[in-house]
C-alpha cells in the first residue's frame, strides 16, 4: 500500500521573494504534498493560478469561499504535518507573535500550535527591518514558543542594498523542512 506523503502548507508572504517559492517547490515536490496559501500582499507578486498548476492543490487566497464547508484554515490545520511560512514578512512575524489572524496565513498560523506540528519561518526583508527591535524581538518570541527559522542570508537585496534580508537558497529552506519531516530524500524521490 502507498505510504500517505506529508502534508506541507507554505504560507507565501508579499516579498519580492515570493517568486522563489515556485523553486522551493521543485525541490519539495518530490517528497511531500504541498498546498499554497498566500496573503492578499503576497498576491500583487505571484498569481495564484502559478502555485495552482504547480503544485496541482487549490490555492487558499481567502478565508471567505463560500465552497469550503468546513472552515478551511481549521479543516488544512487538521491535516497538515508542517506549516511553512515563506517568504514571511516582518509584518506576519508580528501578527503571529502577537496573535493577529485577519487573512488566511495568519489565521492559518493561529490554527496551529507549534509543539504538535513544526511551523517553521523563512524570513525575507529588507536589512532594516530584520535589524528592527520589533523584528528581533518578534523573531525571539517565536522561538521561544518552538518555532523554527531558516534565517536569511547576506547579499544584494532587491531593495538595492546589500546585507543580511535575503531569502534563504530554496534548497536550503527544503532540506530543513525535510529534516524536520524525518523524510529521507534519497529513499522518497519520485
Ligand atoms: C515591492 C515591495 C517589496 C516588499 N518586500 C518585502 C519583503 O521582502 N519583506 C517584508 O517584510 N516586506 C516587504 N514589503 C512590504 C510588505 O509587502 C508589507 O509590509 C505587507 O503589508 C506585508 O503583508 P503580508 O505580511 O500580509 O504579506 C514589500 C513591499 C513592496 C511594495
Amino acid at each position: 500500500m502507498a505510504r500517505r506523503r506529508p502534508q506541507v502548507v507554505i504560507g507565501v508572504c508579499g516579498s519580492i521573494a515570493a517568486f522563489k517559492v515556485a523553486v522551493l517547490h521543485k525541490h519539495l515536490r518530490d517528497h511531500v504534498d504541498c498546498t499554497v496559501a498566500m496573503t492578499p500582499s503576497a498576491q500583487q507578486f505571484v498569481g495564484a493560478q502559478t502555485f495552482l498548476a504547480l503544485t496541482g492543490n487549490p490555492v487558499i487566497t481567502s478565508l471567505w469561499e463560500p465552497s469550503y464547508a468546513k472552515p478551511k484554515h481549521i479543516d488544512l490545520a487538521d491535516t497538515l504535518d508542517l506549516l511553512l511560512i515563506a517568504p514571511a514578512t516582518a509584518n506576519i512575524l508580528g501578527k503571529a507573535a502577537h496573535g493577529i489572524a485577519d487573512e488566511a496565513v495568519s489565521t492559518l498560523l493561529m490554527s496551529v500550535l507549534p509543539d504538535e506540528r513544526p511551523v517553521v519561518f523563512a524570513p525575507a526583508m529588507n536589512t532594516r527591518m530584520w535589524k528592527h527591535p520589533a523584528t528581533r524581538d518578534n523573531v525571539k518570541l517565536l522561538g521561544k514558543r518552538g518555532c523554527h527559522f531558516v534565517y536569511p542570508e547576506s547579499g544584494d537585496l532587491a531593495c538595492g542594498w546589500q546585507g543580511e534580508g535575503r531569502l534563504a537558497e530554496p534548497e536550503v529552506i527544503a532540506a530543513h523542512v525535510l529534516r524536520l519531516l524525518k523524510v529521507d530524500a534519497k529513499k522518497t524521490a519520485r
